[in-house]
């Protein structure tokens, strides 16, 4: 059996920091171990006394560094990483100008293994070890997602993305094929290794009350399956909704008239809610993921991120690249800091830290799987290196204790802070 331990500084979490006192739940060790035999972490404390206690293991100190659980980020497009930064637009524009025109190209499968791989790439030597991905409207582009996953022994979650209106000819499909692929494909995939399929209506605008309704029943008889979407992201795009769902209550409605409100939803943005809609995401124990680089970017709003969490909604944290700006969790956090900030609060960095790990999982329903540094998870593991630039370096000197050590990184760090990853047990190496 291979047996490797991990010495560090390591840092876990033993419950949410967002309800209730940080200090309580998290679990900080200035030198500590993590014990990974085959694929998952089987032990995690005092390095000392783990190197004594398991002589036969493969050890690699890190010395300083800060041994974490792999980030998980809890919504992003891999179609999009061509078109990440393309200036000037909103949403409703953005889409028309710069995404769909580069998600047509996904027809070609080649195309699409190609750009999964590049994707996946960048998203390890950013230190993210799961990606929850919309895909495009071709199935393939799901294949090749998940293959380039398989391949890579990574924890995902995808689907194929539904639009029947409101797009390109060439970026339809219809109420029936949306059921069908996005049928058969979960029977492929879902479950098989690490991946994990998500029904994917891109959002109620491009899809008919038909597709919402099939794909509403495919949940109904596939109720083990994720469903991930996208809710109230900007103004116009939620007067738009309104207009073309007039009896709906509100956004969450042409959802959940559907049967596309569950516990199992994932619900990208949610900055605009009306408080039913908070009522009902909450007592069905849905969802929503907080996306703040796209926020920011596309010009979307200021996501209420404490007000929703003391509402007790589950709450993710996500890149959601090409819209978001920025393939690193790091940032990501950074980015969920400035927009409390705005909001006149001040996140700690164990709240960034649990939700870019274990709120993501939580969100996911892979608590305890991924997303965690301890015993019984898979060792989905990435080091941070905390003075990785000379910025950085200079700040860390002056820190006092480990909050103070690795804030400066979360707000200014990136891949160069990545030392390595893990992913199932294995250190991850770029070919
Ligand atoms: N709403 C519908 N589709 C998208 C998308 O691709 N990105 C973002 N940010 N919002 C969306
Ligand atoms: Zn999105």
């Amino acid at each position: 059996m291979t047996k490797h331990l991990l010495l560090g500084q390591t840092l876990g979490f033993l419950g949410n920091p967002l309800r209730g006192e940080w200090a309580d739940v998290t679990r900080f060790d200035s030198a500590g171990g993590v014990l990974i035999e085959e694929e998952r972490i089987t032990k995690t404390g005092s390095g000392a006394a783990l190197r004594a206690a398991h002589p036969d293991a493969q050890v690699t100190d890190y010395g300083d560094a800060l041994i974490s659980a792999g980030f998980v980020d809890a919504h992003m497009h891999y179609p999009q990483t061509g078109i990440i930064a393309s200036w000037g637009k909103q949403l409703i524009d953005w889409l028309n100008t710069y995404t769909f025109p580069e998600e047509a190209k996904f027809h070609d499968r080649a195309y699409a293994h190609d750009v999964a791989d590049r994707t996946l790439d960048l998203a390890l030597a950013h230190g993210t070890t799961t990606l929850t991905s919309f895909c495009t409207i071709h199935p393939d582009s799901v294949e090749a997602f998940f293959d380039a996953a398989a391949s890579r022994n990574m924890a995902v979650v995808a689907g194929k993305t539904c639009m029947d209106r409101n797009a390109p000819d060439n970026l339809r499909d219809t109420a029936q094929s949306a059921y069908d692929d996005s049928k058969a494909l979960l029977e492929t995939w879902h479950g098989r290794g690490r991946t994990t399929y998500a029904i994917t209506p891109r959002f109620s605008p491009t899809s008919t009350p038909e597709q919402l309704e099939a794909l509403g029943a495919l949940w109904a008889e596939n109720p083990d399956v994720l469903m991930q979407t996208h809710l109230s992201e900007q103004r116009p795009e939620i007067e738009w909704v309104h207009g073309l769902f007039p009896q709906a209550r509100d956004y969450l409605d042409t959802y959940e008239a559907f049967g596309l409100l569950g516990e199992k939803g994932l619900y990208g943005h949610a900055i605009h809610l009306e408080p039913r809609e908070i009522d009902r995401l909450r007592e069905v124990g849905a969802s929503v993921v907080h996306c703040p680089t796209s926020n920011t970017f596309i010009g979307s709003g200021l996501f209420d991120l404490m007000g929703l969490a003391t509402a007790g909604l589950q709450i993710g944290l996500a890149t959601d690249t090409g819209g978001g700006s920025s393939f690193s969790m790091l940032r990501t956090m950074a980015a969920a800091y400035e927009i409390g900030q705005l909001r006149g609060l001040a996140l700690h960095p164990a709240q960034l830290m649990w939700l870019a790990t274990e709120g993501s999982a939580r969100a996911l329903h892979m608590s305890g799987e991924i997303g965690h540094l301890g015993a019984g998870a898979m060792a989905d593991i990435v080091v941070l290196d905390l003075a990785a630039t000379p910025a950085i370096a200079q700040r860390h000197a002056q820190a006092n204790d480990l909050w103070d050590a690795l804030f400066p990184t979360i707000m200014m760090g990136d891949d160069r802070a990545i030392i390595d990853v893990w992913v199932a047990g294995a250190r991850w190496e770029q070919n």
